[in-house]
C-alpha cells in the first residue's frame, strides 16, 4: 500500500505551545485534559508526571494547576486563584481571543451569539465571559427560537467550525437584526488541514484520519474526507486499523487531526506500508 500525507495535518500551533508548557511543568497537573488525545496525556503523565484534575475541589492549595488549550469557564479560574494554586496558563491564544471578545461586546451592551457546540468546554469558557445575554447554536435554524435581549448582536465562532456554516448564520442574523458583528474566531490551522485533507481525499482510494474520537476539529476532517471518498476512516492508532478496509485499494492519504503527535502518525504509516 502506497501512502500519501497531507500537505498540512496534525498538531496546530495551540496544542504543540501547550504541550511545552505542559512539559516545562513536571509534577503539575492540568485541569481538565490539556488536549483530546488521551494517548498524548498518557506520555505526559508517564514522561513528565503530568497529572489531570478531574473537579476543582481536588486542587490544593500550592498545586500548580495547567489551564488546558480549550480554556476554563470564568469561574473556575476565580476558584483556581482563590485556593492559591500556581495557576499556568495554556490556553490557546485564538481561544482567549473570542473570550475576551464576548467579554467586551456583552459589557457593551451587545446580545452575544456563539457558534458552537454547547457541551464543548471551549465553547462552555467562551460563554462563561458573556455578562449579560448570550446564546449558543450550531444551526442557523436554530435562530427562529431566539429571543434576543438586545437588538445589537455581537457573533464568535468556535474555533474548530466550518466557516460556511457561519456564513450562514451571519446571513440570517443581518436579516434580522440591525447591528450585527461578526466576528471571525474560526481558527486558520483548522482551515489549512481541512483545505488539505479535502484535496487529498480527491486522489486517493481510502482516507485514514488520526485523531482523538471526541475531537471536533478531528470529526470534522473525518466529514471533509468522506465527501470525496466514502472509504474514510477515523482512528486513534495503529491497532484501530482493519486490513481488510485496504482490499484491491493501492493508495492511501493519511491526515491527522491538531491533536495528534507526530509518533501516532509515524506508527499508523509504518503499519498501512506493510498491507
Ligand atoms: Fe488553537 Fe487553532 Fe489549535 S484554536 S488549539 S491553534 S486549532
Amino acid at each position: 500500500m502506497k501512502v500519501k500525507l497531507a500537505s498540512n495535518y496534525g498538531f496546530c500551533f495551540g496544542v504543540k505551545r501547550a504541550i511545552n508548557i505542559a512539559e516545562q511543568h513536571q509534577n503539575s497537573a492540568t485541569m481538565g485534559p490539556l488536549i483530546h488525545n488521551q494517548k498524548e496525556i498518557d506520555r505526559l503523565q508517564s514522561d513528565y508526571k503530568v497529572g489531570l484534575y478531574e473537579n476543582l475541589e481536588d486542587v490544593k492549595p500550592n498545586d500548580t494547576v495547567i489551564i488546558r488549550t480549550h480554556g476554563i469557564p470564568k469561574n473556575d479560574l476565580k476558584t483556581l486563584k482563590s485556593k492559591e494554586a500556581k495557576v499556568i496558563n495554556a490556553t490557546c491564544p485564538f481561544v482567549t481571543t473570542p473570550q475576551q471578545i464576548v467579554k467586551k461586546m456583552s459589557t457593551d451592551g451587545y446580545s452575544i451569539l456563539i457558534f458552537g457546540d454547547e457541551n464543548h468546554p471551549e465553547v462552555k469558557g467562551v460563554k462563561s465571559y458573556s455578562e449579560d445575554d448570550v446564546h449558543v447554536i450550531l444551526e442557523p435554524t436554530e435562530l427562529d427560537n431566539i429571543d434576543f435581549k438586545y437588538d445589537k448582536i455581537a457573533t464568535v465562532a468556535q474555533t474548530t467550525r466550518k466557516k460556511e456554516k457561519y456564513l450562514e448564520i451571519v446571513n440570517k442574523l443581518i436579516l434580522k437584526n440591525k447591528e450585527v458583528r461578526v466576528f471571525n474566531t474560526i481558527c486558520d490551522a483548522t482551515f489549512e488541514n481541512q483545505d488539505a485533507a479535502r484535496e487529498l481525499s480527491q486522489e486517493v482510494d481510502i482516507m485514514i484520519v488520526i485523531g482523538g474520537k471526541n475531537s471536533s476539529n478531528t470529526k470534522q476532517l473525518l466529514s471533509i474526507a468522506q465527501e470525496n471518498c466514502p472509504q474514510s476512516y477515523l482512528i486513534e492508532d495503529e491497532k484501530e486499523l482493519n486490513t481488510k478496509w485496504f482490499e484491491n485499494k493501492t493508495l492511501c492519504g493519511v491526515t491527522a487531526g491538531a491533536s495528534t503527535p507526530d509518533w501516532i502518525i509515524k506508527k499508523v504509516i509504518n503499519q498501512i506500508e506493510q498491507y
